[in-house]
């Protein structure tokens, strides 16, 4: 029998540097870690805790939900986030503030039908919150509904005076009476969104788990500065969801490995993975929360609920 070979036939011991990684951290990993269970993003995920009832409505935060790339799941988001915090007995009110009123008919309505729209709320001195807002179908969750109208108060707000404050200032009366208000913008970084820039305290930035998703994420960054700057020095980049991942494709998670590397723990623990429940959802016109509850996707949304109420500042 020949005797053993001296060369190891296993792959060099794991205190060798690997030669493909790109670390330049010296506290080791946690992938590098094999006690801890890392999550869709490459880190472990903690856990969030459930959160209080809260005592008293009002004081509401106001995030816009932004990305100037289309169907990156804004709008699904505003509106499963929406539920799942109106679940977890927070006030809601969702704003549809595309002039393609994909969150409106998300939600059962029917934009020929609706007889006052935020555009009516914006451009109309005598028309209140109060007339406006409609019932979601989600108990605990109201909508400012929109319509193409919308289209029209880009071009109009232009001569308004205060022109990129005109949605905060018509908010405003709606912060006392809810905890949360949730915009979604349009994939532009025209002045409607800029308006929802300027009212809202946070960002979430909503990116598809695919190649270009990071083009034109340093726009949007500009853009947020800048109204940060000038108009709104309270707004802050609430975080990064990564949308409609595949953690079964390579591909899908390099994605995610790049998204982490450019925006760190800003990007949500918490991930979207893709899945046909929420085009049939939106078709039903109801959250994935109400249309498929016990669905990965209903429960991503709830657990984004919860991690994104321990980044707020305490209610
Ligand atoms: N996680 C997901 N998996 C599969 N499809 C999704 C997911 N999120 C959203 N979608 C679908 O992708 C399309 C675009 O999403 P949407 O939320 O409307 O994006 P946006 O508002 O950014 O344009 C919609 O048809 C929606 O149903
Ligand atoms: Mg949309």
């Amino acid at each position: 029998m020949p005797p053993l070979t001296s060369r190891p036939a296993v792959a060099p011991a794991a205190t060798e540097p690997d030669p493909g990684a790109e670390q330049s951290v010296s506290e080791p990993l946690a992938f590098q870690r094999p006690d801890v269970p890392l999550g869709p993003t490459g880190r472990p995920v903690p856990d969030f805790p459930e959160p209080l009832p809260v005592k008293e409505h009002g004081g509401a935060r106001i995030i816009a939900m932004c990305n100037q790339k289309g169907g990156v799941g804004k709008t699904t988001t505003t509106i499963n986030l929406g539920a799942s915090l109106a679940e977890l007995g927070r006030k809601v009110l969702l704003v549809d503030f595309d002039p393609q009123g994909s969150l409106s008919v998300g939600l059962g309505l029917n934009p020929h039908e609706i007889d006052l729209t935020i555009y009516n709320l914006l451009m109309e001195r005598d028309v209140t919150l109060h007339d406006v807002v409609v019932p979601s179908g989600v108990p605990g969750m109201d909508l400012l509904p929109s319509n193409i109208d919308l289209s029209a108060a880009e071009v109009q707000l232009v001569h308004e005076v205060a022109r990129e404050q005109t949605l905060q200032r018509v908010l405003a009366p709606a912060v006392e009476h809810y905890d949360v208000i949730l915009i979604d913008c349009q994939p532009s970084l025209g002045l409607l969104t800029v308006n929802a820039l300027t009212a809202a305290d946070g960002v979430i930035v909503p990116l598809e788990c695919e190649y270009f998703a990071l083009r034109g994420v340093a726009l949007l960054k500009q853009t947020i500065d800048k109204v940060r700057e000038r108009l709104n020095p309270r707004l802050e980049i609430d975080g990064v969801l990564g949308t409609m991942f595949d953690g079964r494709t390579l591909h899908g998670r390099e994605v995610m490995e790049r998204l982490v590397q450019a925006w760190g723990d800003t990007v949500f623990h918490t991930v979207i993975r893709r899945t046909v429940k929420f085009s049939d959802a939106t078709v039903a016109g109801e959250p994935i929360t109400a249309y498929a509850s016990t669905s990965t996707g209903a429960d991503a949304y709830r657990q984004l609920a919860k991690e994104v109420l321990t980044r707020w500042p305490a209610e």
